[in-house]
Formats: structure tokens, C-alpha cells, sequence
């Protein structure tokens, strides 16, 4: 699919909701919450990221996976928000998003450590799976977590995600080390076959 193909199924960015949250565009102007979320230790350990340097480093990081994403039509990436409120508390979305007769996108996501244990990613994942494997037409979505991490391997189970596989150093970690990693795919229901 072209660019412009892709401009016009989605053409400007598209707002999610969920019960408790709004899922945003992220700018440049979020950039200092990006780099104070971003360098918790906690999703530097979860995402495998190391920090980035300064405004100017998140500023780069920021066009690479939140803004650039969209723009180049290779991805969205949410900020979400709980609704009522101007916080942003988390991340989430889909990248690599391939072309072809089985379109297909990986699945990323980080929470604020203090709003864990709400099932608040599992409202926006619940969102973004079925925007994705909806409206946006993909029939694939793949996730890949770090051995160890179990609160994430939890939330995409919660969310309906099969576990295919351990893959031995599939992933590095924010020191550059390789990792285990876990696979998980989710795929949209069969539809019923006609007569
Ligand atoms: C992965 C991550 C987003 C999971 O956060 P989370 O808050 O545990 O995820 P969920 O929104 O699915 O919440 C589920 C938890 O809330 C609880 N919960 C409370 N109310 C709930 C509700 N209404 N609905 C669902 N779950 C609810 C669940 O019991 C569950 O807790 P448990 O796993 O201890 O049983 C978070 O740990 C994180 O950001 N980690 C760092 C970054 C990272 O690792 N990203 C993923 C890289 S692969």
C-alpha cells in the first residue's frame, strides 16, 4: 500500500476511547513527559529503551517512533490519557506495519509504574486491537516480551493475545544484552462462511 493509500485510510489521526481513557496524538510539545516516562527505570527494564539524552535526545526519539510514525504511515502511537483529566499516563501502539495481501503490525505499550493494577492497559489495548484488526484492516498483530517481564506477558493474555513461542536472544536489552523473548499473536475472529 502507497503512502497515499494509507493517507486515506487514515487520514488524519485517529482519537480512541475507552471507558476510562482517551488515546491521543502525542507532539512535540509532550516531549518532557516523554523523556521523565520514558528514563523510569521500570519501562527502561520493560521496553528494553535505554533513555535518552535530554530534550533534544527525546525530541529525536520522539520522531522516530511517536510523531515521524504517523506521518510516514508506518505506525500509530497513542498517549494516553485518563478522560477528565490533561494526564498523560502511558503509551501505546502499533509499528512495523507491513503491506501486502496479510497486513500485519507489532504491538508496543508502557504505563506510569503508579497506575499499574487498574486494567488501564487493558482498556487501551482493547482499543488499539480493535481499531487495528478493524477499521485499519490488518489480520495480524504480533507482541514480543522480554522473559521475566509476566506483568506484560499478563496484559496481553488478558487482552486475547496467543503465546506461540520462547525465541532464545530473539530481543536486546538497554544494556545491549540479548534476550529470551516471548511471541504472542492475536488474529481477528473467523467470520462465519456463507451458506
Ligand atoms: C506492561 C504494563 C503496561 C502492564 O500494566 P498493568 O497495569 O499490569 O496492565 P493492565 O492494564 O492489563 O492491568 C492488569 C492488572 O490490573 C488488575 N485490574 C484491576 N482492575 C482491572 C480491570 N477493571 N480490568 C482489568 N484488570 C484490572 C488486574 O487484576 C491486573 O493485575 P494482575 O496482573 O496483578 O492480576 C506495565 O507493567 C508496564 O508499563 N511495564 C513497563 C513497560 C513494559 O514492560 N512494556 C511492555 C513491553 S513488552
Amino acid at each position: 500500500m502507497s503512502l497515499e493509500e494509507r493517507r486515506r485510510l487514515v487520514p488524519a489521526f485517529p482519537v480512541l476511547w475507552t471507558p476510562r481513557l482517551r488515546l491521543r496524538e502525542l507532539t512535540a510539545a509532550d516531549a518532557p513527559w516523554y523523556l521523565a516516562h520514558f528514563s523510569h527505570p521500570e519501562i527502561v527494564r520493560g521496553t528494553g529503551f535505554p533513555a535518552q539524552d535530554g530534550i533534544t535526545g527525546a525530541l529525536e526519539e520522539m520522531a522516530l517512533y511517536v510523531t515521524g510514525l504517523f506521518e510516514r504511515r508506518e505506525g500509530i502511537r497513542w498517549g494516553l490519557v485518563p478522560t477528565g483529566t490533561d494526564t498523560l499516563v502511558g503509551t501505546a501502539g502499533i509499528f512495523r506495519w507491513t503491506d501486502g495481501p496479510k497486513p500485519s503490525a507489532e504491538i508496543g505499550y508502557d504505563l506510569a509504574p503508579e497506575w499499574w493494577g487498574q486494567g488501564l492497559m487493558h482498556e487501551a489495548l482493547g482499543a488499539i486491537t480493535a481499531y487495528a484488526l478493524g477499521p485499519l484492516g490488518l489480520v495480524r498483530l504480533e507482541g514480543w516480551v522480554f522473559d521475566g517481564n509476566d506483568r506484560s506477558r499478563r496484559a496481553l493474555e488478558r487482552a486475547g493475545f496467543r503465546h506461540t513461542g520462547l525465541f532464545p536472544l530473539h530481543g536486546e536489552d538497554q544494556h545491549g544484552v540479548p534476550r529470551d523473548e516471548h511471541l504472542y499473536e492475536m488474529r481477528p475472529p473467523l467470520l462465519p462462511s456463507a451458506g
